[in-house]
């Protein structure tokens, strides 16, 4: 990072590890920006699909993600931004599991990791981004001053979905989420394009067990600004 660079604080992790959560209380505790990179993946997917492009034709992907018409609305305090693709409000949208599943299928394709980059290096703006999502720290953000890796056991990630789900009047079994996490962990952990695991550099945090108050208390002291 130049002196003239903003500085970015990466938070890589699984799904469920309460990173959303915690991005959005950094970026609004430090008046920074908030990259929620996944969004990007989760928005080609669905651009994809709308559009009637099939998930195994790499070409037309990369083409979709390359041309993305989107914008992030910040909205009144502590809700997240409005998603709005070409026009349209697409927030709840991109959050449904068939959404997260088509991202996490196109997100193992290189190229199309390589056309969303320079839209997620963009956001590093002062005076400063909070960068969310699998390889912030190792590839979009490698010279980031405070790299954090957040993590928690597969049956508390499963658990959190769980409720979130239920909150939300979905009828789904704990054990069909804890399978879906484990699907989704295998093929985040294992593709060979980026895939999810710690930047050499960063700071493991297991927020197993830990109230949200808690994992942004070690985030803020990770990023020495207790
Ligand atoms: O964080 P999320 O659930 O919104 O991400 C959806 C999918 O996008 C996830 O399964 C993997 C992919 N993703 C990625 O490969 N790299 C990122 N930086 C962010 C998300």
């Amino acid at each position: 990072m130049s002196e003239f660079s903003a500085p970015v604080i990466t938070v890589d992790g699984p799904g469920g590890s309460g990173k959303g959560t915690v991005t959005q209380m950094l970026a609004k505790k430090l008046g920074w920006h908030l990259l929620d990179s996944g969004a990007l993946y989760r928005l080609t997917a669905l651009a994809a699909v709308r559009q009637n492009v099939s998930l195994d034709d790499e070409d037309a992907l990369v083409r979709v993600a390359a041309s993305l018409d989107v914008a992030f609305e910040p909205t009144p305090e502590g809700e997240p931004a409005k998603v709005i693709l070409a026009g349209k409000d697409v927030t709840a949208d991109i959050r449904t599991e068939a959404c997260g599943n088509n991202a996490s299928r196109i997100a193992v394709i290189q190229s199309v990791r390589d056309a969303l980059l320079q839209r997620q290096r963009d956001f590093q703006l002062k005076p400063g981004l909070v960068a969310d999502g699998r390889d912030m720290g190792t590839v979009v953000f490698p010279d980031a001053p405070t790299k954090i890796f957040l993590t928690a056991s597969a049956q508390e990630r499963a658990q959190r979905r769980f409720s979130q789900l239920k909150a939300a009047g979905v009828s789904v079994s704990i054990d069909a989420v804890l399978e879906e996490i484990r699907v989704r962990d295998e093929r985040d952990m294992n593709r060979s394009a980026a895939p999810l695991k710690p930047a050499d550099d960063a700071q493991v945090i297991d927020s197993t067990g830990l109230s949200i108050q808690e994992v942004l208390d070690r985030c803020m002291a990770a990023a020495g600004r207790v």
